[in-house]
């Protein structure tokens, strides 16, 4: 099966589990409509898919995966609820539509995100007591679920992000941010999918340098997107780094280079998996196709 065909088969399993897990009925009516707005309006369930595909790769099955794949595109998509925020990104469009904030308000935008994060962790931890033989794995993903959102993980790349706005800034700095505030995440969703797929301690290390070179080149591409990408496709207004000065590979590298530079994060990624014949071949194409995307 091809990558393409791959991601959307997983994407329409995910929302249909997303829609599940966030009742249209409960009260307060308004704080679940916004949740299930932002959750449900589109987004390519990325995330989801690395997971489920990273526990394919070690034999997993797929259902037990589940939770632990919508638990991580909660967390997703708060993190774009509050990056989208006028004291953050100020952005007016996510997933083809308008921001959460430009509907609800930034008041419920911000509960929004924060109601997403904290029920990620009620899934993860009910998962946990639901299947005794994976108890230990869920809380160990848990942890790492945690550490990788958080301040030396997402919210550690998202500090520097806002501090490097409109200032110089280098190669180191750039690369922390990058891996931080997107591949921190990206590479949990590998890691943790291998682990509670059952992977032994060596093929969880081979994940993660394949999680770290995908996250990266994936934060690259997006870089470039913003510069190169259309508005239709991409479903965000393009042209936000500029306009916010932000610290992106274009800025110190040109477009140009940094299309080479995410070609090279690709071929690590690739290669952390070498030896692992076909039943890797899915996570393979996942990160040769980040060359090419365009949304
Ligand atoms: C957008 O992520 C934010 C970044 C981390 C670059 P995606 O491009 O995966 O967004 P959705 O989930 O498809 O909307
Ligand atoms: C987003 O980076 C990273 C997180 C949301 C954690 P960007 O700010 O570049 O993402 P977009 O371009 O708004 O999707
Ligand atoms: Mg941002
Ligand atoms: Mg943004
Ligand atoms: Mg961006």
């Amino acid at each position: 099966m091809s990558w393409d065909l791959y991601l959307a088969e997983k994407a329409a399993l995910v929302e249909a589990e997303l829609d599940r897990l966030i009742s249209q009925t409960a009260y307060p009516p308004v704080i679940h409509q916004a949740m299930r707005y932002s959750l449900l309006g589109g987004g390519k369930r990325l995330r989801p898919a690395l997971a489920l595909a990273a526990s394919e790769a070690v034999a997993g099955e797929a259902h037990r995966v589940l939770p632990l794949a919508c638990a991580i595109e909660f967390i997703h998509t708060y993190s774009l609820i509050h990056d989208d925020l006028p004291v953050m990104d100020n952005d007016d469009y996510r997933r083809g539509r308008l921001t959460l904030h430009r509907v609800y308000g930034e008041g419920m935008a911000v509960l929004a995100g924060d109601a997403l994060l904290t029920e990620a962790f009620a899934i993860l931890a009910e998962t946990a007591g639901q299947w005794p033989d994976l108890q230990a794995r869920y809380l160990e993903a848990m942890v790492r679920v945690a550490r990788a959102s958080g301040r030396q993980g997402m919210i550690g790349g998202q500090v520097v992000d806002l501090e490097s706005e409109e200032k110089e800034f280098g190669a180191e700095t750039l690369e922390y941010i990058h891996a931080h505030k997107t591949g921190a995440l990206i590479q949990a969703a590998v890691w943790c999918g291998a682990l509670i797929g059952g992977a032994s301690r060596t093929q969880l290390a081979a994940m993660d340098v394949y999680g770290w070179h995908y996250g990266l080149a994936f934060q690259i591409t997006d870089d470039i997107l913003d510069v190169v990408g259309s508005r239709d496709e991409m479903g965000k207004d393009m042209g936000s780094d500029r306009r916010k000065q932000k610290a992106t590979y274009p800025a110190l590298y040109g477009v140009e280079r940094s299309v080479d530079m995410a070609a090279r994060e690709v071929e690590k990624a690739v290669a952390a998996l070498e030896g692992w014949g076909p039943r890797a071949d899915l996570l393979r194409e996942a990160a040769r196709s980040l060359v090419y995307r365009r949304r």
